[in-house]
């Protein structure tokens, strides 16, 4: 992980991040400056994800919707940004804009910056700096209020995952979810991608992390209450990741392969390579969790990605097969993905499952399966 000091002393990376202009004031009232401004507030930014500046910070207060960052209305005047790691108002909003918007950095020269200072300034109210703080999840988690959670999640978590946790364009739903209680308390913590030069101990994934100063212990232990209401724990046999749907099952009487060794690489199955979709490409997109790859079909029956980049997190996720917006009726190639490490650049190989042939697939996804969630996925070509 890059430390921010090293980035800073280090000039040809700090241009990238760092490329600001020296904070010239611009006619601060200006309307036509402020209401393009607020347009590019309030809108995702093209090349970039879902979210907008207004997504994570309210102009000037929250009225009664509680965002993940402090309000900006007037931040223009702050003397220092994140937490005193960087001085100028552009550095600040272009780490946001790549880091949580996945959208390339603004030049010092661009256009955009006088109308989005000119909006930013004709707030006020969150004119002083700010301090905040990357918070460890207590270990006891438990011992919240579900109901108060459910009515603190609608007020802020509902920006992005919906009332009640149903999803919105910008976020999965995760309402109806047994999700495990520690699991939850990390992830609203210490989300946010791990290699950041400006935020120190996050974990991976998209969203934001909720700081301390954002969210308390107590309220944090609400929303775990809520979400995890249906979280049973594992009592049986908790470390199989068995999909109970695996088709190798050597008492299906419609299964002429070998049951001894299925995956065998030195026998691909003798399996032809016949069907005209072999040697097709599929580049995975990513949405979620930092998805990455080639996948390619080798034969008939199996596929290989290259370069397979995730980063491990969820509940459990699987590749699947299907066409593309449809993976809802598509079908699992592999066990759960989910680890502590991410994937970086590895290569995995499936096979399909019998009763599944090439035709049954248009490409794959990187299946969040008790979500039904596309992290990632691809489509052959
Ligand atoms: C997905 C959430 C997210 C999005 C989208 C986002 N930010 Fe941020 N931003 C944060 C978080 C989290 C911080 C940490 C400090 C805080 O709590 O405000 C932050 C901090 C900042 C700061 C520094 C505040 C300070 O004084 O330390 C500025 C300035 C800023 N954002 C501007 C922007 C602008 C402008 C946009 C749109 C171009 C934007 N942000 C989009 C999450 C986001
Ligand atoms: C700025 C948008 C945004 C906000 C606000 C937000 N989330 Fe998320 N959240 C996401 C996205 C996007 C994902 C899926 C990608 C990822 O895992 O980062 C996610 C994933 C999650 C997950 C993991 C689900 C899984 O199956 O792995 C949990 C739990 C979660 N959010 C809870 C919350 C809670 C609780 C809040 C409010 C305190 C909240 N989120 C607010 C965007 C958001």
């Amino acid at each position: 992980m890059l430390d921010w000091k090293t980035v800073k002393s280090c000039a040809p990376l700090a241009v990238v991040l760092l490329a600001g202009c020296d904070g010239e004031e611009s006619a601060p009232s200006d309307p036509v400056l402020v209401a393009e401004g607020q347009s590019l507030y309030e809108e995702p930014v093209p090349g970039g994800n879902t979210f907008s500046c207004n997504t994570c910070h309210a102009q000037d207060d929250d009225e009664g919707l509680r965002r993940v960052g402090h309000p900006l209305g007037g931040a223009t005047s702050r003397s220092t940004f994140k937490n005193g790691q960087l001085d100028a108002f552009e550095d600040a909003a272009n780490s946001c804009l790549v880091e949580w918007m996945k959208a390339d950095p603004w030049a010092p020269d661009d256009e955009r910056w006088n109308a989005l200072r000119a909006y930013v300034a004709s707030g006020s109210g969150a004119e002083d700096d700010i301090d905040f703080q990357i918070a460890q999840p207590p270990g006891d988690v438990s011992g919240g209020d579900a109901s108060a959670g459910r009515t603190l999640f609608n007020a802020s978590c509902a920006q992005c995952h919906g009332v009640d946790g149903l999803g919105t364009e910008r976020a999965i739903p995760v309402g109806a979810l047994d999700l495990e209680p520690s699991y939850i308390a990390r992830r609203v913590r210490t989300s946010g991608t791990p290699a950041s030069p400006i935020y120190d101990g996050l974990t991976g994934g998209v969203m934001p992390f909720w700081s301390a100063q954002r969210l308390s212990d107590p309220e944090l232990l609400d929303l775990v209450a809520y979400l995890s209401s249906n979280y049973v724990e594992p009592s049986d046999d908790p470390g199989d990741p068995q999909d109970p749907t695996d088709p190798q099952d050597p008492t299906d009487p419609e299964d002429p392969a070998d049951p001894t060794d299925p995956e065998d690489p030195t026998d691909p199955t003798g399996c032809a390579a016949t069907h005209p979709k072999v040697g097709q490409l599929a580049q995975l997109q990513n949405f979620f969790h930092d998805v990455g790859g080639t996948a390619e079909i080798i034969d008939d029956c199996t596929i290989e990605i290259t370069g397979f980049s995730f980063d491990g997190e969820g509940i459990d996720v699987q590749i699947y097969g299907g066409f593309e917006g449809m993976y809802e009726d598509g079908f699992s190639m592999s066990e759960n993905l989910v680890r502590d490490e991410p994937y970086l650049g590895e290569t995995l190989r499936f096979t399909l499952p019998q009763g599944r042939t090439l035709d049954d697939v248009g490409g794959v996804s990187v299946w969040c399966v008790p979500v039904g969630a596309d992290f990632g996925s691809g489509t052959f070509g």
